[in-house]
C-alpha cells in the first residue's frame, strides 16, 4: 500500500468539500477559522507518519481530548467509572440536557459532554486535582511537548459554557461529581482548548492501534481495555452520527467541533483527519468523506 500517494490523492478528492457545511460558533473563536483547510496524517503501528495537505496546522481538538481523558481514568482507576456512566449511544446532540435527567444524573456514554464531565470530574481526584494529564500523555505519545491548550478558545467556551455548566451543576445534583462544578468545567474546558496538528493528534493515537502500548513500548492500556475505547469510539465517538459514521468509515472515531477526526484500524494504525466545516451532528463534512475515502480505497474498515 503507497500510504503517501492515497493521502495525497484523498486531499486532491476532498479539498473541494471543505467548505461544506460551517464552522462551529457556539464557541465563537472556533468561528474565525479558515474553513477551506484540510488535512490528514496516518500514524502506522510502527510509527510511521504519512501526511498531506494542511497536517501540520494545529486546531483545537475539543471533544477530541474526550477520548484520552478516558484512557486515563480506565489505566489508573480501573472500571469503576462505569458505574457513573453508561456506554451506550445516545442518539441525541452531544450537548443534550433531556436524556440525563430522564435517566437519573447517568449520562449515556463517556463522549457526550455530561459523560466526558463525569471522566474529567474522576480524572481530577485520581490525578490530585491535576488539569494537565491529558496534555501531557498527549505531549509524550506525540513527542510534541510545545502542546498546550490555546488560552483564546478556553476563555471563549468559558464565556459561552451555559450548557455544560447546566450539565454539571445536574450531575452534581444527583450526586454523581466528586469536585466542585467550577473546578471540573475547568479542567474539561482546558483538555477540550488543547490545540495539536493532523500528524500530532494521529501519532498521539497509535496506542488505540497497538493494542494500548505507548510510544515507548510500555503499556497505557491492557489489550482488553483498549478493545473497549474503540469499542465505545464506533457506537458513541459521532454522537447521533455514529450509524452513518461505521456506515461510510467503518472504523472506531471521535470527532471534534474544531473539524478534527481520529479513527483507528486495529493493529495497523491511527489517523487522524481536519477540516472545520461541520456537519449537522457537529462532524466535519470533509473529515469523515477523506475516511469513507481512505476505508473504501484501502479495504481497511473492521467490517
Ligand atoms: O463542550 C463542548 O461543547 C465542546 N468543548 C466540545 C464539543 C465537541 O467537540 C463535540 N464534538 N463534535
Amino acid at each position: 500500500m503507497d500510504l503517501q500517494n492515497l493521502l495525497d490523492d484523498i486531499v486532491g478528492a476532498v479539498q473541494p468539500l471543505a467548505r461544506q457545511g460551517a464552522a462551529a460558533d457556539y464557541i465563537p473563536s472556533l468561528a474565525s477559522v479558515d474553513t477551506s483547510q484540510f488535512g490528514i496524517s496516518v500514524a502506522t503501528r510502527e510509527g510511521e507518519v504519512f501526511s498531506a495537505g494542511d497536517a501540520d496546522v494545529a486546531f483545537s481538538i475539543q471533544s477530541i481530548s474526550k477520548v484520552y481523558a478516558l484512557a486515563l481514568v480506565l489505566a489508573r482507576d480501573g472500571n469503576s467509572i462505569w458505574k457513573r456512566v453508561f456506554r451506550e449511544p445516545s442518539g441525541n446532540p452531544f450537548n443534550s440536557l433531556v436524556q440525563l435527567e430522564h435517566e437519573d444524573g447517568i449520562p449515556r456514554n463517556p463522549f457526550i459532554n455530561a459523560g466526558a464531565l463525569v471522566v474529567a470530574d474522576r480524572l481530577l481526584t485520581v490525578t490530585g486535582g491535576s488539569t494537565t494529564a491529558v496534555r501531557e500523555l498527549l505531549r509524550e505519545e506525540s513527542g510534541n511537548f510545545s502542546i498546550d491548550s490555546d488560552p483564546e478558545v478556553a476563555a471563549s467556551e468559558a464565556r459561552n459554557s451555559h450548557r455544560n455548566t447546566s450539565l454539571a451543576h445536574f450531575l452534581a445534583s444527583y450526586g454523581n461529581l466528586e469536585n466542585s462544578v467550577d473546578d471540573v468545567l475547568d479542567a474539561y474546558i482546558k483538555q477540550c482548548a488543547l490545540a495539536m496538528s493532523c500528524t500530532d493528534l494521529a501519532l498521539a493515537s497509535r496506542f488505540l492501534a497497538t493494542n494500548g502500548l505507548r510510544a515507548d513500548g510500555t503499556p497505557l492500556l491492557s489489550p482488553p481495555q483498549t478493545k473497549r475505547i474503540n469499542a465505545v469510539m464506533l457506537t458513541c465517538g459521532t454522537y447521533d452520527a455514529a450509524g452513518e459514521f461505521a456506515y461510510r468509515v467503518g472504523l472506531p472515531g471521535k470527532s471534534g467541533v474544531g473539524g478534527g477526526i481520529i479513527a483507528v484500524v486495529p493493529n495497523n494504525c491511527s489517523i487522524c483527519v481536519w477540516s472545520p466545516a461541520l456537519g449537522r451532528s457537529g462532524n466535519s463534512v470533509a473529515g469523515v468523506a477523506a475516511l469513507d475515502e481512505f476505508t473504501t480505497r484501502t479495504g481497511w474498515s473492521i467490517f
